[in-house]
């Protein structure tokens, strides 16, 4: 069996509770098929637009996966006739205008939130992302500078020392991963994430910090508890191992775009195993909830309120702001928020 096949066994052994739900479970067979046949050092590259679900976005036009042919080629001509690196947007913008102006954005985010520097947080350019480019010698993708904007957004209150334990649910392609532990290389981290997902992620921050410093979901798989955690490593585990982390002390919480895709009751078991076990919750989702039709999207919504009222007394809102990309204001139509929690005191 497969690295990836072990997974998915494992996954479908798992309590339904842990299944993804009605959003994720559309494109699940679909992702798996992906990875197997996939060329993953061309994994950023725009080939594989079903990755872009859940993070490997890292292109200047984003073409949804389900786009008919006809439409994303009258956008591409369009694109290469009038777009690409033509002042032809408003202000007399072109493409490096808007990488720069992203790039100062994050110095600026940095510099106020008392952050490590972008300057010194560069992306992997493993996976060939189409979008990449380069300021100071460093390189970067407008993604992977969105992802820095988190970063700056949660060390605001936080103020990491470096050496934290941090849990992320749902880490997609790993870049928040990436950018935390290029940051702060003493910090423990453990990734959650359904089977599919995780092995890109693992396969990606693999080639980004080297086996050595990953901790496989495949030897994971047999873990019991988390007595043997090893500091200083990134430890990958499916969803469904969530439970380990019972009474299971920790410093960051993390979770991205992601509980907004799951249903409510999927969302109160994983924080029940997370409430009372961390000092800081940062959750980054649509402030009022994904689209939800008969057929498709999340059967219920979640809402801001239903976050900050499913976290309860032990936790107390600090800070809720409307969340932003490198570029631009998260999602213009939707409305995403971000916000961190902190453990109250009694
Ligand atoms: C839109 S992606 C966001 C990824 C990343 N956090 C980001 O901000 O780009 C949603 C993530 O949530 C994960 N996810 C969805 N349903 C889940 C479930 N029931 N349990 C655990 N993870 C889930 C997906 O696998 C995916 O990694």
């Amino acid at each position: 069996m497969t690295h990836l096949d072990k997974l998915n066994a494992a996954y479908r052994e798992a309590p339904e509770i842990f299944q993804a739900g009605r959003y994720w479970k559309s494109y699940e067979e679909q992702i798996t098929e992906q990875v197997k046949s996939a060329d993953l050092s061309e994994l950023r590259s725009g080939k594989y637009p079903i990755f872009s679900t859940f993070g490997f976005n890292d292109l200047v036009y984003n073409y949804h996966p389900r786009m008919p042919f006809y439409v994303k080629f009258m956008r591409q001509l369009v694109r290469r006739l009038f777009i690409d690196n033509r002042a032809s947007l408003p202000y007399s913008l072109r493409l490096d205008d808007i990488r720069e102006m992203a790039y100062n954005y994050c110095s600026i985010q940095g510099q106020v939130s008392d952050a490590v520097s972008v300057r010194s947080i560069g992306t992997s350019s493993f996976g060939k992302p189409q979008d990449l480019f380069v300021f100071e010698g460093q390189q970067y993708t407008m993604k992977f500078l969105s992802f820095y904007v988190r970063y700056c957004y949660a060390q605001n209150f936080m103020k990491l020392r470096g050496d934290e334990i941090v849990v992320e649910l749902g880490s997609g392609s790993g870049y928040q991963i990436e950018i935390l532990k290029k940051a702060y290389p003493k910090l423990t981290i453990l990734c959650f994430d359904l089977p599919a997902q995780l092995f890109l992620c693992e396969q990606y921050l693999s080639n980004v910090f080297g086996p050595d410093t990953i901790v496989s979901s495949e030897r994971n798989l047999a873990v019991t508890d988390l007595s043997q955690l090893e500091k200083g490593k990134i430890h990958l585990f499916g969803n469904w191992q969530f439970p380990l982390l019972q009474n299971f002390p920790f410093d960051i919480f993390w979770n991205a775009a992601s509980f907004g895709e799951m249903e409510p009751n999927i969302v109160a078991n994983y924080l029940n195993y997370v409430k009372g076990n961390c000092e800081w919750v940062y959750l980054m989702q649509a402030r009022y909830g994904k689209e939800s039709s008969q057929e498709a999207g999340v059967r219920k919504p979640i809402v801001f309120a239903d976050y900050d009222q499913m976290l309860g007394s032990d936790y107390t809102l600090i800070n809720e702001a409307d969340a932003y990309d490198a570029n631009r204001r998260v999602s213009q139509t939707g409305g995403y928020f971000q916000a961190v929690w902190q453990r109250s005191r009694r």
